[in-house]
């Protein structure tokens, strides 16, 4: 067990307090601001309030969890941590200000991560004196519930501390995968045609929001539509991670961000949590019903998913990460019913690839150009399992 530090009491960073302290470490968890620790605490109370009420954990347990987490105002009070995880204001130069502060305080053998979602891990190592034991430990929201973590070496980390980070991380129950530092690391970047395609065929008028989402759900096996999705993570959050996503990858057109969303965005509909996004949630607002026929939501599905697909394959050959944990790291970090490459297999790849081909002849658009790979694997009559 190693005394853990986590800094910034957000969402992320209370449930990654509450992870750590449930595999039996020592949680320091630091926070600015002492409202933030506050509601922290009393968020954590009545999450275990209610899974004592589940028996999902016994009185013994849920206390003994609580007394792991103690609450700081004070960096310093993070010097005798063994893993630092920090989950602070998705920003760079704050994000290097507060590891190049942190380094002069802890000792020697620690291990400082950042959860970020879409910096540089290697940009933030780069902040530090001792870049070989900063790496990026990215856990999904809520943490407690969701079991994927990447594990995102930075240009500079050590084999040892990486390998390190990922066996403390494995020991608190989590599935996780290795990513090379690149923008969206594999969640991130693949999932972005499930959002992205979404809103271009509602923009092309090719369907409503509740047909797309309709037909995602019921013939994709989805657990949510792609603007249930977007509405329930809130549009400031999802249009920010397309836009620097897209920026990080030099402007390339795959990931182009929409003007529906970001209208979306100026208007304040951030969402669920705004009461409006692409859907209403006011009390007595009525939503248009799904089309629900069946051949052309068959079609929204086979375009978004292939796009999936496409950008998965595309992942493979860039060595992002390997074919097992890119699957992994799509049903373990967002639930997907099947693990994209696999996907693929069942589907055929050549059809597939004729999809976006045609797709591709028809736009004329370079996010709809097939993987290298694919073509090959198709050539060669390969696939992925
Ligand atoms: P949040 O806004 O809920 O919490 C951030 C916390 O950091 C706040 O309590 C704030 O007071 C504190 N803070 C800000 N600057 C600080 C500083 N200099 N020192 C100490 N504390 C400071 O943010 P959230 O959503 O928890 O995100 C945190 C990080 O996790 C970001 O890097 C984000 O990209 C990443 N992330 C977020 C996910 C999400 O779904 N919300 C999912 C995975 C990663």
């Amino acid at each position: 067990m190693t005394t853990v530090g986590i800094i910034g009491a957000g969402a992320m960073g209370s449930g990654i307090a509450q992870v750590a302290a449930k595999a039996g470490n020592e949680v320091v968890l630091f926070d600015t601001n002492i409202e933030a620790l506050e509601l922290s605490k009393t968020k954590l109370a009545k999450i275990l309030a209610r899974l004592l009420e589940k028996n999902r954990m016994t009185a013994l347990e849920t206390e003994a969890l609580k007394s792991r987490i103690s609450y700081a105002t004070r960096l310093e009070s993070l010097a005798d941590s063994g893993l630092i995880i920090e989950a602070i204001v998705e920003n760079l130069e704050i994000k290097k200000g507060v590891f190049t502060a942190l380094e002069t305080l802890v000792s020697e053998g620690c291990i400082m991560a950042s959860n970020t979602s879409s910096l540089s891990i290697t940009s933030i190592a780069a902040a530090c004196k001792k870049p070989e034991r900063v790496l990026g430990i990215h856990f999904f929201n809520p943490a407690p519930l969701m079991p994927l973590v990447e594990i995102i070496p930075a240009l500079q980390t050590h084999d040892s501390n990486a390998l390190k980070a990922r066996n403390i991380i494995d020991s608190w129950g989590k599935v996780t995968v290795v990513t090379k530092d690149t923008p969206g690391f594999i969640v991130n970047r693949l999932a972005r045609p499930f959002y992205g395609e979404a809103i271009r065929m509602l923009e092309e008028g090719v369907a409503s929001i509740a047909t797309i989402d309709w037909a995602m759900k019921e013939i994709g096996g989805f657990r949510m539509g792609p603007f249930e999705l977007t509405d329930y993570i809130g549009h400031d959050v999802n249009y920010v991670v397309t836009e620097t996503v897209f920026k990080a990858f030099f402007y390339d057109p795959r990931y182009k961000p929409s003007f529906s969303q970001k209208r979306l965005l100026e208007a304040g509909r951030l969402g669920r949590k705004s009461g409006h996004g692409f859907y209403d949630y006011s009390e007595n607002a009525v939503n248009p019903s799904p089309n629900t026929n069946r051949e052309l939501g068959g079609k929204i599905v086979k375009r978004i998913l292939v796009m999936l697909i496409n950008e998965a394959v595309d992942a493979l050959f860039l060595n992002i990460a390997s074919a097992k944990e890119l699957d992994l790291a799509m049903t373990k970090g967002v639930n997907y019913p099947k693990g994209l490459l696999a996907w693929a297999d069942e589907i055929g790849l050549e059809l597939i690839l004729n999809q976006l081909e045609e797709l591709y002849a028809n736009y004329g658009e370079d996010r709809y150009r097939p993987s290298p790979l694919l073509r090959k694997m198709v050539r060669k009559q390969q696939s992925f399992f």
